[in-house]
């Protein structure tokens, strides 16, 4: 099949590779002249594992094509997914500026039949207003031609996307119309063989559909971190309780580890935007709103940790391992590092920090400033600090030599924000270990 996708950010660009790897024609299409000409000269511009990979076998065999041009775009291809973002609007709603944009262009340029994909995360209603839109483009061209919108929401997790798009559970795709589903039947035949992943349902149900899985991921995040601070107070060892409560399969073990706050492009934004959409139709969102808010005060007790372990942390130096807001990813929006090293730097503490992945993003979000030095590994990262927090729980972190960090660090201090060490080897090691609700540091515990 001839497929247009609109925007490759981590989604669009993995999806266009994907669908280009099981044979269909891509057309990847950004406004970003930037990154589309890195990605013409062979340059990935998002870290995500296998997509190099994936982009260059695919742009080899001459099955996936990156563009600038719209027009071309919207002629060549039958299917068109948009996958541009959806940032949060001032007010916490999801901003449609782009998906509209994308949908009036459409309008403009279509000179044949077009099935339009949704795959942005997008509110309840937003089908009706890209066909409002191309519908209006078309009319001010005065041409009649048919063409379908569907929704087909996306679940996809950064650091594990192609996994997800090619072996995900589910594929969901919200029409009331047969042409549709088969077209989209045809679409991921390639990745539908083993079972049937396929799920057809009403346009606003797929688009509820992906508020509500992220929403549930999310509460099940800020339960547990309410119970890690509760753990804290109550002189419990909270990685107990995960296990005791994990091990009831109505529960599981996904997801309920205890952190320092869910981060990233989708979560917050996704929360903020549900509770708006409830408010805007007249009902309180008592759990979201209070999902929201546990996670925005999770993000600060790396910090508070910090400040009741060290009393003043002006003019210290804290070695922070972690930036990216969850590991296998260079992206940092929303990541509770920025939280901490901005708290750090109006408090006129330094920041030396290291992440595998984040580096270039981290330079690009804060540029050159004598308060903030990158180090070329984690090693070099604790070397003069006073202090060591983790903010990403990377593989590379995992194994430690405790008694080289408790030389080192001049306070002895971790705060781990990921908990990814056994209370008991750090405190051998002669290290003051602060986890997320692992009362071991009682003094330290903010008030
Ligand atoms: N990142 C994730 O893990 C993830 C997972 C599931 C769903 N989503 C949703 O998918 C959507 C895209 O997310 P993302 O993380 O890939 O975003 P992103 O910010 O990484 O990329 C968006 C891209 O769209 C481009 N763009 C903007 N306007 C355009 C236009 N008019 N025409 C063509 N390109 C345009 C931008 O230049 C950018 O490259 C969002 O709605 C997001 O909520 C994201």
């Amino acid at each position: 099949m001839n497929i247009s996708v609109f925007g490759t950010g981590y989604v669009g660009l993995v999806a266009g590779a994907c669908l280009a790897d099981v044979g269909h024609q891509v057309t990847c299409m950004d406004i970003n002249a930037e990154r589309i000409a890195r990605l013409e000269a062979g340059e990935v511009p998002i870290y995500e594992p296998g997509l190099t990979e994936l982009v260059t076998q695919n742009v080899a065999a001459g099955r996936l094509h990156f563009t600038t041009d719209t027009a071309k775009a919207v002629k060549e291809s039958e299917l068109i997914f948009i996958a541009v973002g959806t940032p949060p609007d001032e007010d916490g709603s999801a901003d449609l500026r782009h998906v509209l944009a994308v949908a009036h262009s459409i309008g403009e340029h279509m000179d044949d039949y077009k099935l339009v994909i949704d795959k942005s995360t997008v509110p309840v209603g937003t089908a009706e207003k890209v066909q409002a839109a191309i519908a209006g483009a078309l009319s001010v061209r005065d041409v009649s031609l048919d063409f379908d919108v569907c929704s087909n929401p996306e679940f996809m997790k950064e650091g594990a996307a192609i996994e997800d798009f090619t072996r995900g559970a589910r594929i969901v795709v919200g029409t009331d119309s047969e042409h549709v589903e088969t077209r989209m039947r045809a679409c991921y035949a390639p990745y539908n063989r083993n079972h049937d992943k396929l799920m057809f349902m009403s346009v606003r149900a797929a688009e509820l559909t992906k508020y509500a899985a992220n929403a549930m991921l999310a509460t099940k995040i800020s339960f547990m971190n309410e119970m890690a601070n509760l753990a804290e107070r109550l002189d419990v060892d909270v990685e107990e309780v995960r296990r005791g409560i994990g091990s009831d399969p109505r529960i599981g073990y996904h997801f309920i580890y205890p952190g320092c706050g869910y981060g990233g492009s989708c979560f917050p934004k996704d929360v903020q935007a549900l509770e708006r959409t409830a408010r805007e139709h007249g009902y309180h969102p008592a759990l979201l709103s209070a999902v929201e808010q546990v996670n925005h005060q999770q993000k600060q007790t790396l910090f508070a940790k910090l400040q009741s372990a060290l009393g003043d942390v002006s003019g210290k130096t804290i070695a922070v391992w972690g930036l990216a807001f969850k590991p296998n990813t260079d992206d940092m929006r929303e990541a509770p590092s920025r939280e901490l090293m901005e708290a750090l730097w109006a408090t006129g503490a330094k920041v030396q920090a290291y992440d595998p992945e984040a580096m270039a993003e981290c330079r690009r979000l804060y540029g050159d400033r004598h308060d903030l030095i990158l180090t070329f590994d984690r090693i070099q990262a604790i070397k003069g600090a006073d202090a060591l927090v983790i903010c990403t729980e990377w593989k590379a972190f995992r194994s430690v030599d405790f008694a080289w960090l408790a030389g080192e660090l001049s306070e002895k201090l971790v705060i781990d924000g990921r908990n990814l060490y056994d209370v008991e080897d750090m405190t051998a090691a002669g290290l003051r270990y602060v986890g997320v609700g692992r009362n071991n540091l009682r003094s330290t515990l903010p008030a």
